[in-house]
């Protein structure tokens, strides 16, 4: 059995979650479901990020403590996950005190490794990006590229992690492993960052206490972006007992021990980030790890921003759009196919509230939802609901030939969009299928019953394997019609015509009603 780690970004406490953050959780979920469906022991993680300057301001702004916020809004990421549909199998904290010991712990060795140093830091730094910017990287008028507010200049004695003995180590491994970012520009920008010349950069804060407090010196705490990547590596050594938010649990996980999670899942097979925290993932994180003599990430997948109006959406830009109220209306799996349809995985993409009515009602509603109402409502009148036995019709059969491999190998170079695209045609063809054979017209003519039952287990059968194949997509409606098909089998093995046999099939509500009776449309 292989093993499968994927992670998301932790995400900022400092404001609610928005689509954007559901977004990248979306993807990996179904990178985790699709790897379960290939038998894999999986292992999904997400979390919180919430320690550092962003998050103790905007406690301090509301008058309630660091602690008190985190926890507050740690809840509702934590609440977004099977909101969403995610079945992540952990959900970590940096405020965990387990995992507080493990960044004391790693951090420590790469201060024993001679990778750390006292020095004066003098920069522009911003507090929402709670970052540094070199001097390149600054709007006019010293501002932050990002959130357009005036930089501060900081003077602050730190400890600084020699980055810049990376420099070699760093391009060696961008010549030897083309696939450690992806796409391919994303790679490419990383390694011209690397190229250009990389500085230490500072390990701890001083004049911060909301932090992990440094081992070696308790007046200072670790800069929040140091504790934050260890996440992915602290949490396979506590999270022995997982949780899985709408799930089965992935037996591999649930039978994996403490520490043996670290044994079967590390290193992650990728990191799934946009490419706002690009530089702390395919820069600090593999010098880090480096540094403390842990092995290396096999991949960051660096997919696009989500844009409103052209800008990324973000909490501190304030142009929002509420995963909640998007699900409340239309259900996850449409919010999940949309975002995974339209905006192709990888690049930028706008999204609106147009865009999503369109693609529901032509796509969810008409062509895979009337499909799956048609179909079944077709056994039913002409069948009372029984399929006859026999070979599907090898003219779609044909058509369906070398699909699952095509999705998998899409899928394993984390195309989701054109994953999609592959499974989506299918579903067309499964129309036009419908449209070729005109059950409607075979049903008045006696002579022609046998084309009839092939024609009905042919539709059902084809259903079924674009049901299986899109069930990582859209894991509640697929639960949904491949229940009414009498299937059980979520395997990607059953991804086949005559993989397991439908012989009586219960009619379904509508799977994706039309908008008009789902409620108002989105304002
Ligand atoms: N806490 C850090 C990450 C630490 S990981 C060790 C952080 N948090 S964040 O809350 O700002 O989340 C950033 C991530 O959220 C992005 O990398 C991306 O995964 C997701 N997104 C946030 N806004 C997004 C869009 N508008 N579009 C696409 N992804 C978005 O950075």
């Amino acid at each position: 059995m292989s093993s499968f780690y994927v992670t998301t970004p932790i995400y900022y406490v400092n404001a609610a979650p928005h689509l954007g953050h559901a977004y990248t959780t979306i993807a990996a979920d179904v990178l985790a479901r699709h790897h379960r469906q290939r038998g894999d022991s999986v292992f999904f993680l997400t979390g919180t990020d919430e320690h550092g300057e962003p998050v103790a301001d905007a406690a301090h702004a509301l008058g309630i403590s660091a602690q008190e916020l985190a926890d507050r809004n740690s809840e509702r990421f934590r609440a977004l996950a099977p909101k969403i549909g995610a079945s992540n199998d952990f959900f970590i904290r940096t405020t965990d005190e387990r995992h507080m010991a493990v960044v004391r712990e790693v951090l420590f060795k790469v201060y024993e490794n001679c990778f750390v140093y006292k020095g004066t830091y003098e920069g522009w730094y911003c507090p929402k990006c709670a970052d540094f910017k070199a001097e390149n990287e600054i709007d006019e008028g010293d501002r932050c590229p990002i959130h357009h507010i005036p930089l501060t200049r900081e003077q602050e004695d730190n400890y600084f992690f020699a980055l810049s003995r990376f420099q070699e180590p760093l391009e060696r491994l961008y010549a030897e492993r083309k696939d450690f970012v992806a796409p391919r520009t994303r790679y490419n920008e990383a390694l011209s960052f690397i190229r250009s010349g990389l500085r230490d950069v500072p390990l701890t804060r001083h004049k911060l206490s909301w932090g992990v407090p440094v081992p070696w010196d308790s007046e200072h705490v670790f800069y929040v972006w140091f504790d934050a990547l260890l996440n992915y590596y602290s949490a396979l050594s506590f999270a022995h007992a997982p949780t899985l938010a709408g799930g089965t649990v992935d037996a591999g996980v649930r039978d994996a021990g403490k520490g043996d999670l670290l044994d079967t899942f590390w290193p992650p097979n990728v990191h799934l980030i946009a490419k706002d925290i690009l530089r702390f993932h395919a820069v600090y994180w593999p010098a880090l790890l480096m540094a403390a003599e842990i092995e290396l990430p096999k991949r960051l997948f660096v997919h696009g921003y989500l844009l409103m109006e052209g800008e990324k959406m973000s909490k501190s830009l304030g142009n929002v759009l509420d995963p909640f109220e998007v699900i409340e209306r239309f259900g996850s799996d449409a919010l999940r196919f949309y975002l995974l349809r339209d905006v192709s995985f990888g690049q930028d993409g706008s999204v609106s509230t147009a865009s999503f009515e369109q693609r529901y009602e032509s796509e969810l509603a008409n062509e895979y939802g009337n499909l799956a109402s048609r179909t079944l409502a077709m056994i039913g009148r002409y069948r009372d609901g029984a399929l006859v036995e026999g070979a599907p019709d090898q003219l779609l059969v044909a058509d369906f030939d070398g699909m699952v491999e095509r999705v998998c190998e899409l899928v394993d170079k984390v195309q989701l969009t054109a994953a999609l695209d592959e499974i989506w045609g299918a579903v067309r063809r499964l129309n036009r299928y419908v449209e070729e054979q005109a059950p409607w017209q075979l049903a008045k003519d006696p002579s022609r019953a046998g084309d009839l039952d092939c024609a009905l287990r042919t539709l059902a059968e084809g259903l079924r394997v674009v049901s299986v194949l899109l069930h990582p997509f859209m894991p509640a409606s697929t639960e949904r019609l491949l229940d009414a098909l009498g299937a059980r089998d979520t395997s990607l093995g059953a991804a086949r015509f005559g993989a397991e046999t439908i012989d009586r099939v219960q009619p379904l509500e509508p799977l994706f009603p039309k908008i008009e009776t789902a409620g108002p449309a989105m304002a």
